[in-house]
């Protein structure tokens, strides 16, 4: 690290410790003075800084990110963060089901401030590839390789997809033993979509009894069909 990367990291802990200070303050107490001291720390901190960005730093940053980077690092960074709350909203809906007030409540109040988040990255990272990527598409990549890249990303889509294994024409004694020969087949990190006509919870139960700690179990769809996401965690020991 060098001073001026000391320096942008510095100003922009500084900033959003004032945005996280002043919005506590405007929206927990919000006298006049709080809403005014919210208003300067915005207008006054956060929009020069953006401002002063795009007239000198992205200038001198977009010609080293030709060079030496890879320019859509920054939207695989997004990916991270909603990939994060996807993970954060499952796990508050999952503890939801079984929680009543005022537990229930603080969980529905987090599910929405989660939602919120999401939905802000969601909605900017979901422009940034309309405006930006998208239009070179269109204007620079050949009719050929555009219909080429087509293909792929269905084809990918498929593949990224987890197979699903539909239990419900199969008698119940044999259910058992052709879903544990299948979680069997698993790598580490894999899974499959268990389709079944009832909850599949004894199931549940014999998977956490007999193999501990070595699958994740999640619920897609609870009734009249039964969907659950099994998947190996890690190998059996
Ligand atoms: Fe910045
Ligand atoms: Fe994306």
């Amino acid at each position: 690290m060098s001073q001026i990367t000391d320096a942008i990291r510095e100003h922009h802990k500084e900033i959003q410790t004032k945005i996280a200070e002043t919005t506590a303050r405007a929206t927990e107490r919000g006298t006049a003075e709080d809403l005014d001291a919210m208003l300067r720390v915005l207008r006054e901190d956060l929009m020069p800084h953006a401002r002063g960005e795009e007239k000198e730093l992205y200038p001198a940053i977009d010609p080293l990110v030709a060079a030496h980077a890879r320019p859509t690092a920054t939207m695989s960074i997004d990916h991270e963060h909603i990939e994060a709350y996807v993970k954060a909203i499952g796990a508050v809906v999952e503890r939801a089901r079984s929680a009543k007030d005022p537990e229930l409540a603080a969980l529905r109040s987090d599910l929405h401030d989660l939602i919120e988040r999401l939905r802000a990255i969601l909605d900017l990272h979901t422009e940034k590839e309309e405006r930006v990527y998208l239009p070179l598409i269109d204007t620079a990549m050949p009719a050929d390789a555009q219909a080429r890249l087509l293909e792929e990303i269905h084809a990918s889509a498929e593949a990224t997809k987890d197979p699903t294994l539909d239990v419900r024409s199969l008698a119940p004694a044999r259910r058992h033993g052709v879903i544990f020969e299948t979680f069997g087949a698993l790598a580490e990190g894999q899974g499959f979509v268990l389709l079944n006509d009832h909850d599949p919870k004894p199931l549940y139960y014999q998977f956490s009894a007999e193999m501990p700690g070595t699958f994740s179990w999640e619920y897609l769809e609870r009734g009249p069909d039964w969907r659950v996401r099994i998947a190996r965690t890690r190998k059996a020991a």
